[in-house]
């Protein structure tokens, strides 16, 4: 069953081992409760790293389990965070999801380990449920990819120009999306495509040095 459900994750849903999605958890006290969380799938079970201080949190104290709810806009999170009585809630057994989501997963704890106010769960998905639209989870690392490809471009040109310190505002942006990308798909083709942008703004620079 997890075998078959793994396969469904990773086929119908899109997420790739090792890269970390930002999703909507919806978790339950007295009443249902979304927020975004990200979560990396690996080796068939969901991980997270939450906050001792959230509502969330608190919630998966007193029921081990919740929602994992695809979507694509980023409207839907700031709904999630600021505007969170906007979002519709349903019902289906024990779980509450997001009735806007592309897809959603039910998902129990089965492992948490704390560390220094915050803890890293992890989650057996026990409930998959698609809609029309085909899902495509969201990462950070296709913008941060798409910001570090923008900027590289124009590095040469500004160097070319004379205009050194907008190159290395540049530069460092792209030193920046290249930290964040170890840490949302390390050892993943997004990861492997930063490197190699963050090398040859690396070079450009380098030459400026030595020239
Ligand atoms: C895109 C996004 C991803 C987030 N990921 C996490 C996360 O992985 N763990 C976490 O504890 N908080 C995360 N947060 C912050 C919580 O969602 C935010 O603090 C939330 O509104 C408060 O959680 P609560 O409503 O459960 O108290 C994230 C926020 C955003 C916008």
């Amino acid at each position: 069953m997890l075998v078959e459900l793994t396969l469904l994750v990773v086929a119908e849903l899109g997420f790739v081992e090792g890269v970390v999605y930002e999703v909507i958890a919806v978790s339950f006290s007295s009443k249902p409760h979304p927020a975004p969380i990200g979560v990396r799938f690996k080796d068939g079970l969901f991980e997270a790293t939450i906050y001792h201080d959230t509502a969330t949190y608190a919630n998966l104290k007193v029921h081990p389990m919740c929602t994992l709810n695809v979507v694509r806009s980023g409207l839907l999170f700031y709904d999630a965070v600021y505007m969170k009585h906007k979002l519709r809630v349903m019902r289906e057994g024990d779980y509450w999801f997001l009735a806007d989501a592309d897809a959603w997963l039910g998902v129990t704890v089965v492992e948490e380990s704390p560390d220094r106010g915050r803890s890293v769960f992890k989650f057996k998905p026990s409930m998959l449920h698609l809609s029309q639209v085909k899902p495509k989870p969201y990462t950070r690392a296709d913008g941060a990819l798409v910001e570090m490809l923008v900027h590289e471009s124009r590095i040469k040109p500004y160097i070319d120009s004379g205009l050194l310190v907008e190159a290395k505002r540049l530069y460092d942006l792209i030193v920046h999306y290249n930290e964040l990308m170890a840490r949302i798909a390390q050892n993943t083709e997004y990861q492997a495509y930063a490197k190699a942008i963050y090398e040859s703004a690396t070079r450009r620079m380098g030459e400026l040095k030595g020239g």
